[in-house]
């Protein structure tokens, strides 16, 4: 067999770039661009692998092609809500993702956005940049504590643990989490985890709510008006999942009309636009996206899809099959 073409979609670390390179005929997206649906299209009729990530979009209409060489969709992520599974399914083309290796990473992006929605951070950090601070006042910038108070996790999968191992052995926070089934006892006692029935209850008790699903039509606005009301007005909304899992506009109004006191987002609806509702608020703290960004975890992420294609060529087992 010729040496297997593979399309890498957007630039990932050097070292795994090279790496790859020295086992496949490899095309790197030199510029960095974000693929249009054409270029995807075009990728699965000429390359043997593509290794695309939650930047692009792979509906039915850019899978169901003719003349398709492409048989594994390497994904560099461990969401693949961008991708249509069940056309993947239909179409024969294997699907992998890099599941365990931004669990940390992603945690610490989540207990990230709630310190800082928590303590105002990027509000201080603008009113200080703006040149506004008029000195320190006891009653300047109050906000809410973290240590000691509830946090719940709506999914309670690998990053969802982590972030609550670190609230509630770095924090002291108590833990409640939902998930249609219980979760392991053994993780539960190390927690002292409390499984609420329901996502209302779940959020009638948090101070802080972090989201932990994976996104798509499954899990698409399960966060809404009506369940934002049921929050406490001093409770704050983390989402590091997928921004489609919250209803951006019930969201922005929640803020604008104070019904909850904040919320940190790392991922948007229609990503990287970001509604311009959420520019004009001083209670939301917003990141570009950052969850896996760490050197090291973007490199692991690269390895692990080195893995799946090693796997693949040489006729194995995958490791991280999703379809
Ligand atoms: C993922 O892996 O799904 C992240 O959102 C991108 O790193």
């Amino acid at each position: 067999m010729s040496t297997p073409k593979v399309l890498i979609t957007r630039k990932w670390p050097v070292s795994v770039e090279k790496k790859l390179q020295m086992l496949y005929d490899v095309t790197l997206n030199e510029d960095d661009h974000p693929m249009t649906a054409d270029e995807l299209r075009d990728a699965l009729q000429h390359y043997d692998a593509v290794c695309p990530a939650v930047c692009d979009s792979l509906p039915a209409d850019v899978i169901n092609i003719d003349n398709k060489r492409c048989k594994i969709l390497a994904n560099f992520g461990v969401g693949y809500n961008h991708i249509d599974i069940e056309a993947a399914k239909q179409q024969a083309l294997i699907v992998t993702n890099t599941p365990g290796v931004l669990t940390e990473s992603t945690a610490d992006i989540a207990m990230t956005l709630l310190l800082m929605s928590a303590r105002r951070g990027a509000e201080g950090d603008r009113l200080v940049r703006a040149k506004q601070w008029r000195g320190w006042c006891p009653t300047h910038m109050m906000s809410s504590d973290v240590t000691g108070a509830t946090l719940g996790l709506i999914g309670f999968g690998r990053i969802a643990q982590a972030m609550a191992r670190k609230a509630h052995h770095g924090f002291g926070m108590k833990i409640l989490y939902f998930k249609p089934s219980p979760a392991d006892p053994e993780i539960v006692e190390n927690l002292n985890a409390t499984r609420c029935d329901n996502i209302e209850e779940l959020l009638q008790h948090s101070d802080y709510v972090s989201l932990h699903c994976p996104g798509g039509e499954t899990t698409r606005h399960l966060i809404n008006e009506a369940r934002l009301k049921l929050m406490k007005p001093t409770a704050h909304l983390i989402n590091t999942a997928r921004g489609d899992v919250v209803d951006s506009q019930a969201l922005i109004k929640a803020l604008q009309e104070k019904t909850i006191a904040g919320a940190g987002l790392d991922v948007y609806e229609g990503e990287p636009n970001v509604d311009e509702g959420f520019l004009a608020l001083d209670n939301v703290s917003l990141l570009p996206h950052l969850g896996s960004a760490t050197i090291a975890t973007r490199t692991a992420m690269g390895g692990k899809v080195l893995n799946n294609l090693t796997a693949f060529f040489s006729g194995q087992p995958l490791p991280d099959r999703v379809v």
